[in-house]
């Protein structure tokens, strides 16, 4: 099978990356509008950058309607997020905070998570998440215009939370007890508790 991308509905298209572009990595952003209302939205196009400076992007879309999604309204107003990561025990929290609710309601509070303060930021991140990333705005990258269209929104971290209990001994992240989950295509997800090694030639 071939595909032109160019020609092919873009819906299609999506559907062919997501199938073959995972697992992906899920930033739970965390926000906050310019009058308080705190917001919380899953974005698996996500990925670090570099850490020198510690720096990740995520990609929120344009709506169908063309408007920016509430994240990137928020960071584009305060120039502040946090990425908390998503935990097997998280996911269908996770997953009901994608709904489309009012720009005015927190997904917090319609979806039972608990915010907590950030070290360096105004916004809250999810006091049930074992690790959450403190970014602040760096840049904002538009890919395309119009509905669809996507933004890379990229910040560099500034700050790192890390629950105690997915320490091991060594006092680096044991990936078991962070047990993060990555989505597939369509509506699936995996688990990474399946792992191997290979030596670095
Ligand atoms: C696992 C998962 C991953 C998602 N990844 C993205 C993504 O990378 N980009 C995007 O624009 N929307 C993505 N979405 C959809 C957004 O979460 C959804 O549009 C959400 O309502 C946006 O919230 P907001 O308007 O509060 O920012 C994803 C949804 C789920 C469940």
């Amino acid at each position: 099978m071939y595909l032109d991308t160019v020609t092919t509905p873009s819906r299609d298209v999506y559907a062919h990356m997501i199938a073959a572009i995972n697992p992906r990595p899920i930033a739970w952003v965390s926000t906050l509008s310019p009058s308080g209302v705190t917001n919380l939205a899953p974005f698996s196009f996500f990925n670090g950058i570099t850490a020198r400076p510690p720096a990740l992007l995520f990609c929120p879309s344009n709506k169908r309607d063309g408007t920016k999604k509430d994240t990137l309204r928020n960071i584009e107003a305060r120039g502040e997020f946090v990425v908390n990561v998503v935990s097997y025990d998280l996911a269908e929290r996770m997953n009901a905070t994608s709904a489309e609710f009012e720009y005015e309601v927190s997904e917090f509070e319609r979806c039972g998570l608990t915010p907590a303060s950030s070290s360096k930021l105004s916004v809250p991140r999810v006091a049930e998440a074992r690790a959450a990333f403190e970014c602040r705005l760096k840049e904002i990258v538009r890919v395309g215009e119009g509905p669809g269209a996507g933004n890379v929104v990229i910040g560099l971290i500034v700050a790192l939370h890390l629950a105690d209990k997915v320490l091991g001994p060594d006092g680096q992240i044991d990936a078991a007890k962070l047990d993060t989950i990555g989505r597939m295509g369509g509506q699936t997800y995996a688990r990474t508790r399946e792992r191997f090694g290979l030596e670095r030639p």
